[in-house]
């Protein structure tokens, strides 16, 4: 058994941490908005499902331009959300539930509203202000062209011109200005925000795209139609390092720095990299030395295939293992669609067409879909390593596929000309009770338009219900916390569409892939994702957990 007690410097190398995502989560004053009251009191919804600790999406002071990772003041809280008490108030709960409690710090960028940025604008060309970004001159005679063809994440181009004509960097929303991390006043003050955080009792920080802090700003800046793409996908392709924006070498001291700050605290503050890198690199980021951990979205991105996941996990294990990290397993999050739905989207399927067509094309079956990503979760609780789980999908939450696009508030919606739907659909806020004018989320209404059908995923629904997925995930977390062990597993001999393996003290998790039933294994059954037939078989899209 793994000690997970708070004293343990390792609780997390193999936790499960519940991503809260404060607006979506509960409102306790009413205002549509979720707030950290309102995190303070569902807390006993996580100790009783089981998770170690809650990450919290950022609640910093910020205009929502993109969902708070538009960060007007790092070391405050949006008075939307509460105050500086109310967020000493949770963790205080959380701790005395025995939950850790970790956050969100977004330092690739700061929000346009951020006192930097506004003294920036006003200092005007050349100014020292104007050094804690990335400004330049344009291109083109006049300089009315961009000073790189560098692209947005959101779309369109990466660059906004100001009144007096020079452009300043956005790899995200033109409301998120670039940082220039090789600014020495940069550094000094996330060492600042990390020291605050960690002296009010934080447990770990998630670190917003980790890969990007660091651009080559060598003059001429270089464009990146050579590489053929401008998105992370490029990073397949290119030798390593070598992207002006994603993922350079020198992003690791900034992670090096970090961890003494981390390591000066007992026990020491963890860190995971969000960091949309290949394998081998991603796992640079996680080495002992820097932040600790990486978010795996190999996983995520995994078709529901057997030789691909299996292919996937002994990477993710191989790669972590190397860098004397532990692996982490991630299905679903603030920025991709809820599993429940994406596992039964048709290989191939173009999912933002999927979200445009409002969910109806193709047309997916929920029923499916709930029972897929109930084996795909119990294959994940069962991998060495952490697992990070959503809020909602411990509900079997679907996506909200069929929001009307007047209410999306996610700035991809705008930024690519109404191609992309972008991200709501997960964010919905989430359902407590059957009924109610926001099912129990708050006393009003919900920041975004929850569907009839919401009522029915509600905890109050399936607290205490046999076979519910709530109490699916309960059981699964309860048993874990017993089974946990070593950080490795063997592959066993299984049928085509069949993954199967032991931990090393002997518990073995068989998930069936395929589309027929295939014989169960010998074993006492400890848990399975639906109820077993009585004929001996393992039922396609089914997981079980057998004893040693
Ligand atoms: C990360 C966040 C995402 C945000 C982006 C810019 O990818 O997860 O929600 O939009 O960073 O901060």
């Amino acid at each position: 058994m793994v000690d997970l007690s708070s004293r343990n410097p390792d609780w997390w190398r193999q936790a499960v941490i519940y991503q809260v995502y404060p607006r979506s989560f509960a409102d306790a004053d009413g205002d549509g908005l979720g707030d950290l009251k309102g995190v303070t009191e569902r807390l006993s919804h996580l100790a009783a499902l089981g998770v170690d600790a809650l990450w919290l999406s950022p609640f910093y002071p910020s205009e929502l331009a993109d969902g708070g990772y538009d960060v007007a003041d790092h070391r405050d809280v949006d008075p939307r959300l509460g105050t500086l008490d109310d967020f000493d108030a949770m963790t205080a709960e959380a701790h005395r539930l025995g939950l850790k409690v970790i956050v969100d710090v977004v330092p690739n960028h700061t929000s346009h509203l951020h006192p930097w940025f506004q003294a920036a604008l006003r200092a005007g060309p050349g100014s020292p202000a104007r050094d804690r970004y990335v400004f330049r001159p344009g291109r083109g005679r006049r300089g009315e062209l961009p000073p790189s063809d560098w692209q947005s994440v959101f779309g369109g181009s990466a660059w906004q011109r100001v009144p007096d004509g020079e452009w300043y960097l956005h790899l995200f929303a033109p409301e998120q200005p670039d940082l220039n991390w090789e600014h020495e006043e940069v550094r000094a003050d996330f060492r600042t925000t990390l020291r605050f955080w960690s002296d009010r009792g934080v447990d770990g920080f998630r670190i917003d795209v980790a890969h990007a802090l660091v651009k080559d700003l060598a003059e001429p800046l270089r464009d990146v139609s050579e590489f053929g793409s401008t998105g992370e996908e490029a990073l397949e392709r290119v030798p390593p390092g070598t992207h002006p924006y994603w993922d350079r070498d020198e992003v690791h001291e900034i992670y090096r720095d970090w961890r003494k700050i981390f390591d000066a605290y007992s026990p020491p503050r963890t860190a995971v990299a969000e960091a949309w890198v290949p394998g081998a690199r991603r796992a640079l980021y996680a080495r002992p030395d820097e932040l600790g951990q990486a978010f795996n979205f190999e996983y995520l991105q995994a078709p529901w295939d057997a030789d691909a996941l299996r292919q996937v996990i002994a990477d993710s294990l191989a790669t972590a293992g190397a860098a004397g990290a532990s692996a982490t397993w991630v299905l679903s999050n603030h920025d991709v669609v809820r599993h429940a739905s994406r596992l039964v989207l048709p290989p191939g399927t173009d999912e933002n067409a999927w979200l445009l067509s409002g969910g109806h094309a193709p047309r997916t079956d929920a029923a499916h879909g709930l029972r897929r990503a109930r084996a795909a979760t119990l294959l994940m609780l069962a991998l060495p390593g952490s697992s990070y789980v959503y809020q909602g999908e411990e509900l079997g939450l679907p996506e909200v596929a069929d929001l009307p696009t007047a209410v999306l508030q996610d700035p991809i919606w705008e930024q690519t000309g109404h191609v992309r739907k972008g991200r709501d659909g997960c964010r919905v806020p989430l359902p407590w009770t059957t009924g109610g004018p926001s099912y129990g989320f708050g006393t009003a209404g919900a920041w975004l338009p929850q569907p009839e059908w919401f009522g029915s995923y509600a905890v109050e629904a399936q607290a205490g219900a046999e076979g519910s997925t709530l109490e699916l995930y309960r059981t699964a977390l309860r048993l874990r916390r017993k089974l946990l062990d070593g950080e490795t597993l063997t592959w066993a001999e299984a049928p085509e569409g069949v993954l199967h393996f032991a931990r090393s003290d002997g518990w073995r998790c068989v998930t069936n892939v395929s589309h027929v039933p295939v014989p169960l294994p010998p074993g006492e059954v400890l848990l399975a994702s639906v109820p077993l037939p009585l004929d001996g078989t393992l039922p396609p899209d089914t997981t079980v957990w057998l004893g040693a």
